[in-house]
């Protein structure tokens, strides 16, 4: 099986990205994580100012400068922004807090759409994020969207961070992803939503190696 899309979206910390690496190694194929880029994008534009807040009119004229791409190293996939490697730095509070303003802004989105649109598109693809399944790829050919309730999620985050050392509390973590959720599925330009035809699992009470089976068999059987 090569050349095939694969989209996966869903709220945050359904674990998207970890899905879709292995869905990607399996098939061979171009892993592209869309949320790093939109974090990637935050992370540059705090770098503009002096106390790391964002000047959205700023940032949206020096989206020109902004070149993003994944390398695989023996680390796995590492995220680069003009150079610099910013996987670690791209997953702080600072920009929890912060990347789902810059997500709304239409400028930024079209920018980093063009850029996924060209990713893989002639290798063949796995995508996650938000939006994949309904504007960047929605002639793909296999859509999932992933659903858990909210405590599980932030517990599941939470310990993720715990062992990459950043020291939210479980409280912060579980505020992040609620308030991301809310702005995500409600902001005016590509919302955040359920492509038509996309499967949708519930993995609050799944393993990882339970969801990557019903992926798969999804696949297989489509
Ligand atoms: O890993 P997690 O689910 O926490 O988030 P992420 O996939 O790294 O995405 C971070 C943020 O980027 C989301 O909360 C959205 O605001 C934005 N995003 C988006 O708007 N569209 C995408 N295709 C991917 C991410």
């Amino acid at each position: 099986m090569e050349k095939i899309i694969v989209a996966i979206d869903g709220y945050a910390g359904t674990g998207k990205s970890t899905q879709a690496k292995s869905l990607a190694k399996h098939f061979g194929c171009v892993y592209v994580d869309t949320g790093a880029m939109y974090r990637a994008v935050t992370y540059f534009g705090q770098l503009q100012t002096t106390d790391g807040s964002i000047d959205i009119k700023l940032l949206i004229d020096s989206l020109p400068q902004i070149s993003i791409y994944f390398e695989h190293t023996k680390n796995g996939q590492q995220t680069f922004l003009n150079g610099e490697n910013i996987t670690d730095l791209i997953r702080q509070s600072k920009v929890n807090n912060k990347v789902s303003d810059v997500a709304s802004v239409p400028e930024i989105r079209s920018f980093l759409v063009d850029i996924q649109r060209k990713m893989g598109s002639s290798k063949g693809v796995v995508m996650d994020g938000r939006d994949i399944g309904t504007i960047v790829f929605p002639e793909a050919d296999y859509k999932f969207f992933l659903i858990a309730s909210p405590k599980i999620r932030a517990q599941r985050r939470y310990e993720e961070q715990q062992k990459a050392g950043i020291t939210e509390t479980l409280e912060e973590v579980l505020t992040n992803i609620t308030a991301r959720d809310h702005q995500d599925s409600t902001r005016t330009f590509t919302p955040l939503k359920k492509a038509k035809d996309a499967i949708e699992i519930d993995v609050s009470y799944m393993s990882i190696d339970d969801v990557f089976n019903v992926l798969i068999e999804s696949i297989v059987k489509l």
